[in-house]
């Protein structure tokens, strides 16, 4: 299965509690799934404007950020459709506490941040396919299609970091960054995001 490496690479599946508050926020999820989409294009062309030295790099981080796009005018799509509009929503701490640790000098920032690319794309094509059976036909077949480039994007990631790290390893680097994504992912939060901890008062 194309979910097999993500399955192996995480530290811990998204709990059942976080699916069972997902089905109960359809709409918010539509909406910061939007956002999702968004940032995720923002970060590949942030990493664009700020490394311009690496072909591969810039290459691999356009199509990812035009796949980003495509994804975020599929959900805007079906948002519109279903009569749902676009509010702000705030982001979750998710990402936010992911790129805490991201370190200040090169070529460290840049590994980091593509560990932590990499890890997101995992967990959101995790996340994908176990939603996917509790949601309605339509969205089923959306989220199911976005597996295949989440996976890919998770590869290419992981692949860039460790062709910027060189001779040196980068699996305790990447450990450490799964370790703190399991906490963020096992915790509670008092609101629903597409990458929210499980409901709770956090
Ligand atoms: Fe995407
Ligand atoms: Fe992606």
């Amino acid at each position: 299965m194309i979910t097999d490496a993500i399955h192996a690479f995480l530290l811990c599946p998204t709990p059942d509690a976080w699916i069972d508050w997902a089905e109960g926020e359809p709409e918010l999820m539509l909406i910061d799934h939007a956002n999702c989409e968004k940032k995720a294009a923002g970060t590949a062309l942030n990493l664009m404007y700020r490394y311009i030295d690496d072909f591969e790099l810039l290459n691999k981080m356009s199509r990812l950020a035009r796949e980003e796009l495509r994804h975020f005018e599929q959900v805007i799509a079906i948002m519109q459709k279903r009569g749902i509009s676009y509010k702000p929503v705030s982001a979750s701490r998710y990402a936010a506490e992911l790129r805490k640790p991201i370190r200040t000098f090169e070529p460290a920032r840049l590994i980091d941040t593509l560990i932590v690319g990499a890890i997101i794309e995992a967990r959101s094509c995790e996340r994908f396919e176990k939603l996917a059976p509790k949601l309605d036909d339509e969205l089923q077949k959306f989220y199911l299609s976005l597996l295949k480039s989440e996976a890919r994007h998770f590869e290419d990631y992981l692949a860039l970091a460790q062709k910027a790290a060189g001779d040196e390893r980068i699996d305790e680097r990447v450990q450490f960054f799964l370790e703190l994504e399991r906490s963020l992912v096992e915790a509670e939060d008092s609101e629903f995001r597409f990458h929210s901890g499980v409901q709770g008062q956090a």
